[in-house]
This record gives C-alpha cells, sequence and structure tokens, in this order.
C-alpha cells in the first residue's frame, strides 16, 4: 500500500513511520513541505498514494492564541490542500484531530456527534480543519485523539520526569480531566484503520481517563520516583490559551467497530520502558 505521512518527523509521524515500515511510505514535513505553501497539495498527489494520514499541524496550543491566523494557515487551510490532494488522487485520507474541538463543559465522555465549541484558537483551527477534511474529501477519517505522548518529541510525560530530576515535589492541574494517549498505541491504530471502510469522526484514546495531577501522580508512581505531586487549579497556574477542563472522549464508536485500544495505565508502562533515557532521570531523583 502507499502511504503518505504528512507531520513525518512530528512526535505521531515518527511512530507512524515504526509501525508502518512494511508500507511503501512518502515521508513529508518542514522544511520540503510546507502545509501553507499553495502547491503542497501536489506533492501529495505525485506520489499517487492509496491513503493519506495527515499528522502534520501547528501543534503550539499557547502560540496559536498569539498567532491565530498562523494557526488557521496550517490547520484548516492546510488541511484543506491535503484534503484535496487525497480526493484528486482517489486516497482515503486520515486526518488527525484533537479534543481540544470541545469546550470542556460536558459532564459525560464526548461522543463524536457531540456540537464542538473550541475555547482556543488551536482548538478553533483544527475544528476547521475537521470541517473541510470531511467537505473536501469523500472518503475520509478524522480521528480525535487526546493529551498525545511518544518516544520521540516533547510531551507531558517528558516535562514531569524532567521536572522530577531536579525538584522534590511538583504542582500539577488536578481540575482538567482526559485521556492520555501513547503515540505508538495511535499509531498501530490507525494502521488498522487505514483499509478500514470507516468514514467520519472517530475518537481514538487509550482506555480511561484522569486529571493531570492522577496521570503526573502514576509517572511518579510508575518511575519508582519519590516525589510529591501537589494538587494545584488551573487558576493556579494561568496559561495563554484556554484548555477545556473536561475533555474525555467516548471510544464506544472504536468499540463498535470490534477495536479496543490499551488502557493508559499499561500505556505509560510500555512507554517507561521504551524511553532510552529514562534510567538516567531515575538515578537522579
Ligand atoms: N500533542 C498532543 O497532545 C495532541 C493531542 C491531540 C491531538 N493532537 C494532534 O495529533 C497530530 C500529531 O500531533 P503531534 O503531537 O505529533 O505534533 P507535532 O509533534 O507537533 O508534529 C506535527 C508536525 O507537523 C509539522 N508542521 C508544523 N507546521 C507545518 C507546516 N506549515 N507544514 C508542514 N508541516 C508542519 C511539525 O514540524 P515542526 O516541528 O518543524 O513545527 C511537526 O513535524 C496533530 O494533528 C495534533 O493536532 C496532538
Amino acid at each position: 500500500m502507499r502511504i503518505v505521512v504528512t507531520g513525518a518527523q512530528g512526535q505521531l509521524g515518527r511512530d507512524l513511520q515504526q509501525i508502518l515500515q512494511g508500507q511503501q511510505l512518502t515521508l513529508l514535513d518542514l522544511p520540503a513541505f510546507d502545509l501553507t505553501h499553495r502547491d503542497c497539495g501536489r506533492q501529495i498527489a505525485e506520489a499517487a498514494p492509496d491513503v493519506v494520514i495527515h499528522a502534520g499541524a501547528h501543534t503550539d496550543v499557547d502560540g496559536a492564541e498569539r498567532d491565530p491566523g498562523l494557526a488557521m494557515a496550517i490547520n484548516a487551510d492546510g488541511t484543506e490542500r491535503v484534503a484535496r490532494a487525497a480526493a484528486q488522487v482517489g486516497a482515503r485520507l486520515i486526518c488527525i484531530s484533537t479534543d481540544y474541538v470541545f469546550d470542556g463543559r460536558g459532564t459525560r465522555p464526548y461522543v463524536e456527534t457531540d456540537q464542538t465549541n473550541p475555547v482556543s484558537a488551536y482548538g478553533a483551527s483544527k475544528c476547521a480543519g475537521e470541517e473541510r477534511a470531511l467537505a473536501c474529501c469523500e472518503n475520509s477519517l478524522v480521528v480525535r485523539t487526546a493529551w498525545l505522548y511518544g518516544v520521540q518529541g516533547k510531551n507531558f510525560v517528558k516535562t514531569m520526569l524532567q521536572l522530577a530530576a531536579d525538584r522534590p515535589s511538583l504542582r500539577v492541574v488536578a481540575d482538567q480531566q482526559g485521556c492520555p494517549t501513547f503515540a505508538e498505541d495511535l499509531a498501530r491504530m490507525i494502521g488498522q484503520l487505514a483499509t478500514h471502510p470507516v468514514r467520519g469522526i472517530l475518537h481514538v484514546t487509550n482506555e480511561g481517563h484522569c486529571s493531570w495531577h492522577e496521570f503526573a501522580t502514576e509517572i511518579m508512581r510508575q518511575s519508582g520516583l519519590d516525589v510529591s505531586v501537589e494538587p494545584i487549579t488551573t487558576a493556579d497556574m494561568p496559561r495563554p490559551a484556554r484548555r477545556p477542563a473536561y475533555s474525555v472522549l467516548s471510544v464506544e464508536r472504536l468499540h463498535h467497530l470490534g477495536f479496543r485500544m490499551p488502557s493508559w495505565q499499561d500505556a505509560l508502562q510500555r512507554f517507561l520502558l521504551a524511553l532510552p533515557a529514562r534510567s538516567s532521570v531515575a538515578s537522579r531523583g
């Protein structure tokens, strides 16, 4: 199968490369491939792919608040270019999106058909990207995921381990709930969905949910680090972009398709085993 991956050097993109190694891959990313360039779709079409996995995005949530135009140019206009190119060559499009399309005022896990209402510029740009993907490519699947962390790239788990190496205690937000998701598990599921006929929107996260504080506490416990994790509120740590307080995604539709992701605790354990620098971080703690 011929597969184009955008954002191929990103956190998820690197795991997609690993998982899909047996396929004919065309790996696209900055600087040679730029979603803001009008003709970037040509690079996709030239590869004549069967599937396009669109993981490229402007993912700096706070940065998007300072420059919402750039976030829109990449996440909405860029996604439209990718979707048009996929449609042009009759490829299936898998477009990666986010729990941040919701406002977080919900009290039960969000299903795919729930009303979106982003509260940040990043969320708004990704929401617009979803709409463009679905409108411009008939055979498209929008995969919403959340709280992503992988062995490659910057993420919450690595930040917590780095902070724990230098500090006796950490302060972590306890009033935001979500679904931590291991990029390798997501990449494996995307690989399966590449040949599945499902279309529309699909939520894919590791099973279960927690607060950032619970997540950090579990990271310390599984790493054997004797570092206390103090719960704080979102108001205690103001940031440029608002985050949804409750962005738990329901994975019922995924279950109905016959798929199930591992629990977030199990995923964390495998991530920690796979993280090359872990032993040196732990010994400094
Ligand atoms: N990270 C999360 O917690 C999270 C949660 C939910 C959903 N998602 C979604 O999951 C997907 C993958 O996220 P990730 O964590 O792997 O993100 P990432 O590590 O930031 O990877 C995104 C990739 O896209 C590239 N990119 C940025 N601007 C571009 C442009 N103008 N043209 C072409 N490529 C460009 C980035 O390059 P540079 O690094 O050089 O900018 C990077 O290689 C994204 O769609 C994201 O919105 C992420």
